[in-house]
């Protein structure tokens, strides 16, 4: 058991004391965060991405992130372990309970899953059987080929309502954590208050009880060479990658990040 629990990430949210996350594939990393006191290493299918070079996360499979899994469980010592649940894995409720299975075996503390109230039977089912679920709202990239792109999620009226109610359903269901990702910032400050579990968001403003970003895109490398607009390079003025992990962890607790600029509006 890490030092980071959920309950630990309970209390920091009652306490308005921001959660650190980052993502994070390997154990020599795993280890650099625990150093710099990242709460949270999301072992996420960004690594399709980042780590294989392809141009979505949809070829990433359960066996990848399990091993990507057991790699950063060597380097970890604190920290809690957040898994993502990758393309397609959870089709079936019988997939989702076989495959969240192999993830936890490999060393996760939580499962992450893509989508929105349709999810409430399969988080109710892993709950139930051990399984801390965080459910992922907002921009889903597993659907990016639905959504025609990576865009902002939640801009009009219905679709802010909708996400409103889904995050309260999804708590009910027994979610242990939200992740909101590209959402404007006045939504996401209103899920944050309408639900009693932790809200971790990415291109959702500052009010969230913490913040995510994925490693490469935070120490300034991309295949494409242009980073969203939610990132910011900490690597700039840092001598090195601790010192910019460090930095990230202190302006995440210190709230200068994310700043008005790594935000979207309605
Ligand atoms: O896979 C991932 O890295 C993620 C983050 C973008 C939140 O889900």
């Amino acid at each position: 058991m890490p030092a980071i629990t959920l309950t630990t990430l309970q209390s920091l949210k009652q306490k308005g004391e921001k959660i650190t996350m980052l993502t994070c594939y390997d154990a020599t990393f795993s280890h650099a965060c625990n150093q710099a006191g990242v709460e949270v290493l999301l072992v996420g299918d960004s690594l399709g991405m980042v780590l294989q070079g392809h141009d979505s996360t949809l070829p990433v499979t359960t066996a990848d992130m399990a091993y990507h899994v057991a790699c950063v469980k060597r380097g970890n010592e604190d920290a809690m372990i957040l898994a993502d649940l990758p393309f397609m894995a959870n089709a079936t409720l019988e997939q989702t309970l076989n495959n969240s299975a192999k993830l936890m075996q490999a060393g996760a503390h939580m499962v992450k899953v893509e989508g929105a109230v349709w999810l409430s039977e399969s988080i109710r089912l892993l709950t139930e059987r051990g399984i801390p679920v965080c459910a992922h709202m907002g921009l889903t990239p597993q659907t990016v080929n639905v959504l025609g792109g990576y865009k902002v999620q939640g801009r009009n009226e219905a679709q802010a309502r909708q996400m409103r109610a889904d995050a309260i359903a999804l708590e009910q269901a027994g979610a242990a954590m939200l992740l909101l990702e590209c959402v404007p910032s006045e939504l996401a400050k209103e899920i944050t208050h309408a639900v009693n579990i932790p809200v971790i968001g990415i291109g959702a403003g500052s009010d969230t009880d913490g913040q995510v970003l994925v490693l490469h895109d935070m120490l300034g490398l991309s295949l494409t060479g242009r980073a969203p607009k939610f990132v910011k390079n900490f690597m700039a003025g840092q001598p090195d990658i601790q010192s910019a992990l460090s930095a990230y962890v202190t302006e995440v607790k210190a709230v200068t990040f994310p700043g008005t600029e790594h935000g979207f509006s309605a």
